[in-house]
């Protein structure tokens, strides 16, 4: 995509942004049902993520999911400069999300960490900030799933919330309308939950047909919070140290594959309809206008039927890709340690 010498305008081939739904959170703040994800998977330059981001705003996309991680904050504010400078958008017609990343747990990083995002972001609040991973660990961008941080730590709730108290404070501050959780489990959301002062708005959390932690969701749901899905589409361009033989592939499913072929649409979209059907809020990320384009068009035609939304339920695989063996915190460890899957948080 060569578009940057162009002055920024609406596209024509574009979907109305009044006619993408939105989903009203506990403060009775509305977010749009779909927005884009921004991490390039190592393989789309930080360059290319901030023309996607361009193109996705001239094509109707009021909501950016961002992270401090994904490197690529100082580019994707060199857009939302420009874009504001047009005229054509304002600051308030975006929802924009970002992450304090987890070596910025510590006493007074988050403040100094939200206020780099919002420097490169060149924006003077966040609508969304979440703590990336319920683990505070350095390690390097990119490095691979062997790689150990030795000052790897287990979830220590007593931290977690020392780092929420300076997300709460964020709040106050004004400079973050919202804060959520991103990649947690019930039993640690549950202690959040007891301990807040500020109820997380939003749940970040891998979703996908293939992977869609139905308890997890619905008790989400039931706590008044908006699961937000990471890897709609099933991150089929992931980097390939998060591949393993075991994982399933969403977009070829032949559930997922008979509704795209009834409705004349790529396998993707279908997964996006789908999320948001359900009930959960869809951030894909692409390079490709076309498909940046499609994406948000799945979001506002043809529904999913009945009958598919019922057949969905059953492709489920429990494929979850996104595992996270860089926070394991001693050895002989399993990545499943990370996700407490018998109900209690796993033990230091
Ligand atoms: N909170 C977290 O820890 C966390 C973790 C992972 C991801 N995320 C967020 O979630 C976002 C999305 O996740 P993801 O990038 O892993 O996976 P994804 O959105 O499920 O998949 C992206 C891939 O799908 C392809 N694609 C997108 N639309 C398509 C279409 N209409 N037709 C065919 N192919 C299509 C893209 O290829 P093309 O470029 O060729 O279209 C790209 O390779 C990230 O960008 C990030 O913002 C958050």
């Amino acid at each position: 995509m060569n578009i940057k010498n162009t002055a920024f305008k609406l596209a024509s081939d574009g979907v109305d942004p009044s006619k993408v739904p939105s989903k009203e959170l506990y403060t009775g703040a509305r977010i749009p049902v779909i927005g884009l994800g921004t991490f390039g998977s190592d393989s789309v330059s930080h360059e290319d993520v901030a023309t996607s981001v361009r193109e996705a705003l001239s094509l109707g996309y009021r909501h950016l999911d961002c992270a401090s991680v994904y490197s690529n904050e100082d580019k994707i504010g060199q857009v939302l400069e420009e874009v504001f400078e047009s005229g054509v958008l304002k600051r308030e017609d975006l929802w924009i999300t970002s992450k304090v990343w987890n070596d910025k747990h510590g006493d007074g990083d988050v403040l100094l960490s939200c206020a780099q995002t919002l420097k490169d972001l060149r924006l003077d609040y966040l609508d969304l900030y979440l703590v990336h991973w319920p683990f505070p660990n350095y390690h390097s961008p990119g490095c691979d799933i062997d790689s150990r941080s030795p000052d790897s730590k287990p979830y220590i709730h007593e931290n977690y919330m020392k780092t929420w108290r300076q997300m709460e404070s964020l709040v106050e501050m004004g400079i973050v309308r919202h804060i959520g959780t991103s990649n947690m489990t019930i039993p640690k959301l549950d202690m959040v939950l007891g301990d807040c002062n500020i109820k997380p708005a939003c749940n970040e959390m891998e979703l996908h047909p293939h992977f869609q932690q139905p308890d997890f969701f619905n008790y989400v749901v039931k706590n008044g919070i908006l699961p937000i899905g990471f890897s709609p589409i099933g991150s089929p361009g992931r980097p390939e140290r998060d591949r393993t033989s075991l994982d399933t592939v969403d977009i070829e499913d032949p559930v997922v594959v008979a509704a795209a072929e009834r409705l004349g649409v790529h396998s993707a979209v279908v997964c996006l309809k789908w999320a948001v059907q359900r009930g959960q809020v869809p951030i894909p990320f692409s390079a490709k206008r076309k498909n940046i384009l499609s994406n948000l068009q799945a979001v506002t035609s043809d529904l999913l039927t009945g009958e598919e939304m019922k057949a969905f339920e059953g492709i489920d695989r429990n494929c979850r890709l996104i595992k996270g063996h860089v926070f394991l915190w001693k050895d002989g460890q399993e990545w499943t340690d990370l996700w407490d899957l018998d109900g209690s948080i796993t033990p230091a």
